[in-house]
């Protein structure tokens, strides 16, 4: 059957009459329309760009240059939020009726897909990764059954590569979902792509065949801009547009837009680069590390390491994956050490699991040395 908007976008938002403003329409000249104040920001140091005006509700410039990155074909199919967390909670509040409708997730998975259904009072139903010896894969078989059960799903959530699991998703995983009879939207995160090495990366051209796809990115990782909060959607121009429809009128700050422009530009893309090349070396290096780890109480290095973190377990005397101690370490580490890491242990499938960011050189080094007296302590 095929993918239909109507069917799966709320009616009332189907319905909605955005909000529409002045500058939709002239953004040029002597500008009094939008109560801004004409004498400029109240700012000690000059800070580029009219701040005392509203920022462009759209931000073509940056995404013509997110359209020459991903190679998409307009900027039609770009939809730009306070961070993916926004386009997460917007996703939701287009799709979902509250009290009614659900969504599916595949735990180990981000946390935020869960707390934005519950805000919006959505349910949320669970189709568990294969967690066997770390594969962190789709059971596309359950995730059919699932929807065949539960036809109130309007969206299904993929993380890849996943944030717990540090794994990307098969491909082909992807596209059995894509292709099943599912009439709803499918969302494949993929807030840590750019660390994936190989051929199993970006589904983002994607977008042009699946008209029920939605690939998430964002500056918050590879471009190290968390503190910018801008998150980008891809798909097809018709679930764009009511993306825009839906946001508040301007979301993303001129500052924000100016510096995602800046880290857009062929020089901001070669720091990417390079920082990335080297964050991956350290990756490699701190994997290495762990693996032949030389306290003992480290077990396996979980998933397939595509993110920039490690899933690592603690284990315990008999080699056996130990929440407690994980815990322990995880605690003696930030009160202790000024280390902190993520206790991961209790999301499905990772027992024993901190969850461990790639830093620096030193950074990493001195998270070695640490881990290695915490160790030693919780023998
Ligand atoms: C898988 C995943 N998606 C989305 C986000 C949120 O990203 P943003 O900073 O763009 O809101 C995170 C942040 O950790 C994440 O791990």
């Amino acid at each position: 059957m095929p993918f239909s908007l109507e069917k799966v976008i709320r009616p009332n938002i189907l319905a909605l009459t955005p909000y529409r403003c002045a500058r939709d329409d002239y953004d040029a000249g002597i500008l009094l329309d939008a109560n801004e104040n004409a004498y400029g920001p109240s700012l000690a140091n000059n800070v580029e760009g009219d701040l005392n005006r509203y920022p462009d509700p759209y931000h073509v410039r940056v995404k013509e240059q997110i359209v020459k990155l991903r190679q998409l074909q307009s900027v039609q199919q770009l939809f730009l939020g306070v961070g993916s967390d926004e386009v997460i909670d917007l996703l939701i509040r287009i799709c979902c009726v509250p009290g009614k409708d659900k969504i599916l997730i595949t735990p180990p998975t981000y946390g935020m897909y869960s707390v934005c259904a519950q805000i919006n009072d959505v349910e949320v139903v669970k189709s568990n990764l294969n967690v066997e010896n770390g594969a962190f894969q789709l059971r596309t078989d359950d995730i059919a059954a699932c929807v065949k059960a539960n036809p109130e799903i309007k969206l299904i959530f993929l993380c890849s590569p996943g944030n717990p699991t540090g794994s990307c998703l098969n491909h082909d995983s992807i596209r059995q979902v894509l292709e099943s009879d599912y009439e709803g939207v499918v969302v494949v995160d993929e807030a840590y792509v750019d660390f994936v090495v190989g051929d199993n990366g970006s589904v983002a051209n994607w977008i042009d065949k699946y008209p029920n796809l939605v690939v998430m990115q964002t500056l918050s990782k590879s471009f190290g801009l968390a503190g910018i909060r801008l998150g980008i959607a891809m798909a097809n121009p018709d679930l764009i547009q009511i993306l825009n429809n839906t946001k508040a009128p301007y979301n993303i700050g001129t500052p924000s837009a100016q510096i995602a422009y800046d880290a857009l530009s062929a020089d901001g893309l070669a720091k990417m680069e390079e920082y990335k090349t080297r964050l991956l070396a350290q990756r490699d290096i701190l994997l290495k590390t762990l693996e032949n780890f030389p306290v003992p109480g480290v077990g396996k290095i979980i998933g397939t390491n595509d993110a920039n973190f490690l899933m690592v377990q603690i284990v315990n005397d008999q080699g056996e994956p130990c929440n407690v101690r994980a815990d322990k370490v995880y605690k003696l580490l930030a009160e202790t050490r000024d280390v902190v890491v993520r206790f991961r242990g209790k999301e499905y499938g990772c027992t024993g699991c901190l969850r461990i960011t790639v830093g620096t050189e030193q950074e990493n080094q001195t998270l070695i040395n640490k881990l290695q007296e915490v160790l030693k302590e919780t023998a």
